[in-house]
């Protein structure tokens, strides 16, 4: 594994803020996972599996999965998550990680592709309702491929116990997609992808990745599946 960039914003000057913290522990690796498994995640899933499904309205962020981090791989989506985490490099704590597929049309609106969030173990509970959001120990992203447009942004905004901190973000980070890259922040962090800034003036691509979420125990949402039922429920046994 090759990591390639550490503490893209960190510096003596703003190093002293808990969130700053934040951002400096953002890390990249490429690649992500061994080419021989990225290889044959594309296989499995291939591209034009991934388009059809988006055709079909298919609700990918809607359709996450659990895999408990004790119990050997049993597909291809299992087997990445445990490449993965040596590079995540959770906590103790961390039980089991929550994945799904990431599928946006870079072209379909000017601006923010997918608004900035925090990602919280149910989507239903309010960002504001701080007492009920549980955020994961770890966000991780393993980029599929390279699009234009499309990059991931990292604030140094972070949910604390009383609600985000700073008010809003001072200080962001981008990552472009990239095949097989693979991005780890806190789980705190406030983010979202960003498009093109005016018409389009690059072609329309599907932007696709796999979103690992590194969790102390499951999360609570309704949408969340056993990760054994990842190869059902995407059609691919068809
Ligand atoms: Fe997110």
């Amino acid at each position: 594994m090759n990591e390639i960039q550490t503490n893209p914003q960190a510096s003596a000057r703003d190093s002293q803020t808990e969130t700053n913290t934040a951002l400096s522990s953002v890390r990249l690796f490429k690649p992500g996972v061994p080419d021989r498994q990225f290889n044959e995640l594309r296989r499995v899933f291939p591209h034009s599996h991934f388009e059809r499904l988006f055709k079909e309205d298919f609700r990918f962020y809607r359709t996450t999965f659990w895999y408990p981090l004790d119990r050997e791989p049993e597909n291809i989506f299992e087997s990445i998550a445990s490449s993965l985490k040596p590079l995540a490099n959770p906590s103790p704590n961390v039980t089991g990680v929550e994945w799904w597929f990431s599928v946006l049309l870079t072209n379909e609106t000017p601006q923010w592709i997918l608004p900035c969030h925090f990602d919280r173990d149910d989507m239903a509970v309010a960002e504001k309702d701080v007492e009920r959001v549980h955020h994961p120990d770890r966000a991780s992203v393993l980029f599929l491929n390279a699009v234009p447009y499309g990059e991931l942004v990292l604030t140094d905004q972070v949910l604390t116990e009383k609600g985000a901190r700073p008010k809003q973000p001072r200080n962001m980070h981008f990552v472009r997609p990239s095949r097989n890259l693979y991005v780890v922040f806190p789980g705190s962090m406030y983010h979202g992808v960003i498009g093109r800034m005016w018409r389009p003036m690059r072609p329309t691509k599907l932007r696709i990745a796999m979103a690992v979420n590194w969790w102390t125990a499951p999360p609570a949402a309704a949408y969340l599946h056993d990760s054994r039922e990842g190869t059902r429920l995407f059609h691919l046994d068809e």
